[in-house]
């Protein structure tokens, strides 16, 4: 089953899905910018229509959640192994122990840097659901994969690797990040335009997987998100949030994109009020 168009604007079908900004800190950050970032978001108003999650290095996790602010806590990757002689690799039930209810998984820097196989991305999807984590999956092709026109069987390969392995009923624990490698980190973002073809694409595949739960997948976009950009992204129908590395180092950026996304929630429940 296919969708009609890929860009078609408005919201076509009720948005059943709270929007996800997910802060990606990457390699960043010590116990003394948890505590400044924790001080931040405490004299906030956090936007409810968003849900938000942030990904510390896993070494300060425990610090984060035991912060108990209302937000999700996220690992940057598990193992697919649920303990073993793995020296140096962290399992997906230590996450969740650490206070984690989320992970990153399949990130591209790990994919490329570190050479992580779309079977390897699938097993370590499927060991953190198995632990009780909900999953961000991360797909997206290279700048060398959009030249050759490869871009859609790239995502989908990357995608489907992960779904033949996600059971049905599990469908609603994952997100997808559509993250393009030539966005990240590089200042460079895809258009509005570019990442919803890429939204709607996957959207269409989860859809054949499963048709009700496919629109309650959240699909983030990631890749050089600011505030100003996700104000256009947001206005995207398969644009559900996003996946920020740089800019989640600022708490006040990071609130910033998820205010860009709140808008669009609260718009999303008003045309949805308006069609009743
Ligand atoms: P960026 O990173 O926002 O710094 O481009 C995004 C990501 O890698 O998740």
């Amino acid at each position: 089953m296919t969708r009609e168009s890929a860009a078609a604007p408005g919201l076509r079908e009720p948005a059943s899905r709270n929007p996800i900004v997910a802060g990606n800190w990457k390699m960043n950050g010590d116990h003394a910018f948890v505590e400044r970032y924790v001080a931040s978001l405490r004299e906030a108003d956090l936007p409810s229509a968003v849900e938000l999650v942030l990904c510390p290095p896993t070494c300060y996790l425990s610090a984060l959640a035991r912060a108990d602010l209302a937000i999700g806590i996220g690992g940057q990757d598990v193992h697919w192994l649920d303990a073993g002689p793995c020296t140096g690799s962290v399992a997906a039930r230590m996450i969740r122990d650490c206070g984690a209810t989320w992970s990153i998984v399949g990130h591209s820097e790990r994919r490329i840097g570190l050479s992580e196989s779309d079977e390897m991305v699938a097993d370590k999807v499927d060991a953190a659901l198995r632990a009780g984590l909900r999953v961000i999956v991360c797909v997206g092709e290279t700048l060398a994969e959009r030249e050759a026109g490869s871009a859609e069987t790239v995502v989908l390969r990357q995608l489907d690797t992960v779904l033949a392995r996600v059971p049905e009923a599990a469908l609603a624990q994952i997100a997808v990040a559509y993250e393009p490698v030539w966005a990240i980190g590089t200042g460079r973002t895809a258009t509005p335009e570019v990442a919803q073809a890429m939204h709607a694409l996957v959207r269409a595949r989860l859809i054949e997987m499963n048709a009700e739960s496919a629109m309650s997948v959240c699909i983030l976009y990631g890749g050089s998100v600011t505030p100003e950009n996700a104000r256009l992204l947001a206005r995207e129908q398969d644009i559900d949030g996003a996946l920020v590395g740089g800019a989640s180092l600022d708490p006040g950026d990071f609130l910033r994109i998820a205010g860009a996304f709140a808008e669009r929630a609260t718009g999303a429940l008003q045309s949805r009020a308006a069609g009743a």
